[in-house]
């Protein structure tokens, strides 16, 4: 014999329980604001450099060299002359005497950032500079969505509240600009923060990938890789480069890794 199911007490008050059926779930939540930071992705000990004096004594004397070889400077400019566009907008983000633009890309203005007002100085392509220690304060002094372009180059790996430049750097670009963050494996050994200094090249190439996906509104981020084999077997980087090769003498280039992303378009 069937028996009656039990009854639900009759004096509750209170409205039932939301259902699951899609009908009843009422509009979706809002979505996350675009150039929000999602998560944050270095742990205190990843963020922690060796040399925690501040990085504005570290550069207070101008480094006018080239922190990699020629063969990676010339992967960087090629990238470039790929992905920039005449008449643009550019900020060149922990810049130093160079910016390694392509000689012929005319743009509208450069505005260059460091920690070295003299370097900067001396940087021929700069239409304008500020000295700002982002490990101090991360905000810029930039209008919202005015730059096409921000590049930053062999420096991501001092940056110890990357999570809020890059949400910067998300506000500063125009929607469908362009970040190129590029990397080798020379560094401050010191200045680097733990997790660059304790990774490997693979990941690196992920922690970039990671600051660009927990800002809310960039493009999957993009991936370019040149190994020195891949140097080896093409142009030589200089004639000094070529003179090395046919002597069996080509020292190893650099490798060379850049993560770029855009702005996106849509409204998130
Ligand atoms: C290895 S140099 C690279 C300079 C330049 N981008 C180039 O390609 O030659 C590192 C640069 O990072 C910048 N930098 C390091 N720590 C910084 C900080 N806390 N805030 C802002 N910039 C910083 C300095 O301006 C320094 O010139």
């Amino acid at each position: 014999m069937l028996r009656a199911p039990p009854q639900a007490p009759r004096a509750s008050r209170r409205p039932p329980p939301p259902r699951c059926s899609p009908a009843a779930a009422g509009p979706p939540p809002p979505p996350p604001s675009a150039g929000g930071i999602r998560r944050l992705v270095l742990t205190p000990e990843g963020r922690a450099k060796l040399d925690a004096r501040p990085d504005r004594d570290f550069y207070a004397f101008p480094r006018l060299v080239k922190h990699v070889d020629d063969g990676f400077l010339a992967a960087l400019t090629d990238l470039y002359r790929d992905r920039l566009r005449p008449g643009w907008d550019v900020l060149d983000l922990m810049s130093s005497w160079v910016s390694h633009l392509p000689p012929e890309l005319t743009l509208r203005r450069v505005v260059g950032h460091g920690l070295n007002a003299q370097e900067l100085a001396k940087n021929p392509r700069l239409d304008y500079f500020f000295v700002k220690d982002l490990n101090k304060e991360q905000q810029l002094e930039l209008e919202t969505s005015s730059f096409d372009a921000v590049l930053c180059t062999v420096s991501v790996q001092y940056l110890q509240s990357p999570e809020k430049v890059f949400a910067e750097i998300f506000r500063v670009l125009k929607p469908g600009g362009v970040c190129i963050v590029s990397f080798s494996n020379r560094m401050f050994y010191e200045k680097a923060i733990g997790a660059w200094r304790e990774g490997t090249a693979y990941s690196r190439v992920q922690l970039v990938t990671q600051y660009f996906q927990c800002v809310d509104g960039f493009t999957q981020p993009e991936v370019v890789r040149k190994l020195p084999s891949d140097a080896a077997g093409g142009k030589p980087a200089s004639p000094l480069d070529a003179v090395m090769r046919l002597f069996g003498m080509a020292g190893s280039s650099d490798p060379f890794y850049a993560v770029i992303s855009y702005r996106n378009f849509k409204p998130m």
